[in-house]
């Protein structure tokens, strides 16, 4: 009976080992930052992102969210363009929109929905977008 037992268990073990991993978003905070090489306040930035900005920016910020089309001036690939923005100008940004740079409205402001901690960690990830990505 012993043997048989663990036959019946053999399957449930290999499916738990072959099985991907659940989305970033769906793991703890504590294994997803791991998973991404991103630090863990980096990986909460990488939420916020992803329910607040990802619509426009895409998830990697290339600029390539499914609104992305509808949008003049289109959102830029932050890769190219981060680099040449001071964090200050990209905060400034963020809790205020691009209007606050003197270009178009069409990144809305943040400061009034985001809580401080996300609007760092939100620039944590940009950051990370800015470095070039494995
Ligand atoms: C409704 C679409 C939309 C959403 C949502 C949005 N953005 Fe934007 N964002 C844009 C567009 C379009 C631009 C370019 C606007 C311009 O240059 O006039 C932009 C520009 C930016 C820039 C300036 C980038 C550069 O290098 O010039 C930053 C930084 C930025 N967004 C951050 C964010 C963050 C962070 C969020 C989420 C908290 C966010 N955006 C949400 C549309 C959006």
């Amino acid at each position: 009976l012993r043997t048989r037992l663990l036959w019946l268990a053999l399957p449930v073990v290999l499916a738990a080992c072959g099985a991907p991993a659940p989305p970033v978003g769906e793991q703890p905070l504590d294994t997803a930052f791991r998973n991404e090489g991103l630090t863990r306040t980096e990986t909460l930035g990488q939420r916020v992102f992803v329910s607040r900005c990802a619509t426009c920016h895409g998830e990697k910020g290339r600029g390539d969210g499914q609104n992305a089309y509808n949008l003049d001036p289109p959102p830029p690939d932050f890769a190219q363009t981060l680099p040449a923005l001071p964090e200050p100008e990209r905060r400034l940004v963020v809790m205020e929109g691009t209007a606050a740079l003197g270009r178009s409205a069409m990144c809305p402001p943040w400061g009034r929905s985001l809580e401080a901690r996300e609007t760092d960690a939100v620039l944590a990830y940009l950051e990370a977008l800015a470095r070039p990505m494995k």
